[in-house]
């Protein structure tokens, strides 16, 4: 089963218009593998700024939003919201999410299962701390996290997973070809296991954490590795080179 690569750069809170310029810049000049789906996550004050400004070849997500259409929920945005300013996508999980601000795995899975009910497409993030590997509880967390997801959603057509392990993420200790591999691939088999093998077989798992233009040709070249999940190298030139790792 051959899987669209996919290629997600995580802004984060970075970021000003005349940045975004700049990013916008180096992502037309290129060039791009065609075959290489691209999605940037935007900080949600530029999401219509980013949109306008970016080639339609390239998505544009959100990086987070909440689990109900509109309501009482002040400084939240809406999956209807993200859509309104024309943007598909939405980042959501991710570790900073978690472990910053204390997202719970129910309230992620409520949030994939509405962002899904809206049209959006999700890239929802999954990983382990350090303390968590260093205790073997790596595949235990990863199978809990996609889990929370699974019980809330039954089309993964529009889901994309991220496995970012914690203690990669922003430290420059990138988890290493073979690490990232085994993961996805007891990820994968989990999936076979306990969802369906149609879905294992079709369901892209992004790597993400601390991938840079020096490393993403290896990584790339894993079987279950899809895809990455980039931060801060996605705020600089080198993104290109790493959309084009499988060139
Ligand atoms: O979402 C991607 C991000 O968490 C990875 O960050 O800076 O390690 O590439 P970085």
């Amino acid at each position: 089963m051959s899987r669209k690569f996919i290629v997600g750069g995580n802004w984060k809170m970075n970021g000003s218009k005349s940045q975004i310029g700049e990013i916008i810049e180096f992502l037309k000049k290129g060039p791009l593998n065609a075959e290489t789906e691209v999605v940037v996550g935007v900080p949600a004050i530029y999401l219509e700024h980013a949109r306008s400004n970016l080639p339609e070849t390239i998505k544009v997500a959100a990086q987070n939003c909440y689990k109900v259409p509109k309501g009482a929920f002040t400084g939240e945005i809406s999956p209807a919201m993200i859509a309104d300013v024309g943007c598909d996508w939405v980042i959501l999980g991710h570790s900073e999410r978690r472990h910053v601000f204390g997202e719970s795995d129910e309230l992620i899975g409520d949030k994939v299962k509405h962002a899904l009910e809206s049209g959006l497409n999700v890239i929802a993030c999954i990983g382990e701390k350090l303390e968590e590997r260093e205790a073997g509880k790596t595949e235990e967390v990863v199978y809990r996290q996609t889990k929370a997801v699974a019980d809330k959603i039954n089309d993964w057509s529009k889901v994309v997973l991220a496995y970012e392990p914690v203690w990669a993420i922003g430290t420059g200790k990138t988890a290493t070809p073979a690490q990232a591999q085994e993961v996805h691939q007891s990820l994968r088999k989990w999936i076979a296991e306990n969802i369906s093998a149609d879905v294992a077989a079709k369901v892209r798992i992004q790597y993400g954490g601390s991938v840079t233009a020096s490393n993403c040709k290896e990584l790339a070249s894993q079987g279950d590795i899809d895809g990455f999940l980039v931060g801060g190298a996605s705020l600089k030139p080198e993104f290109v080179n790493i959309v084009n790792a499988k060139c």
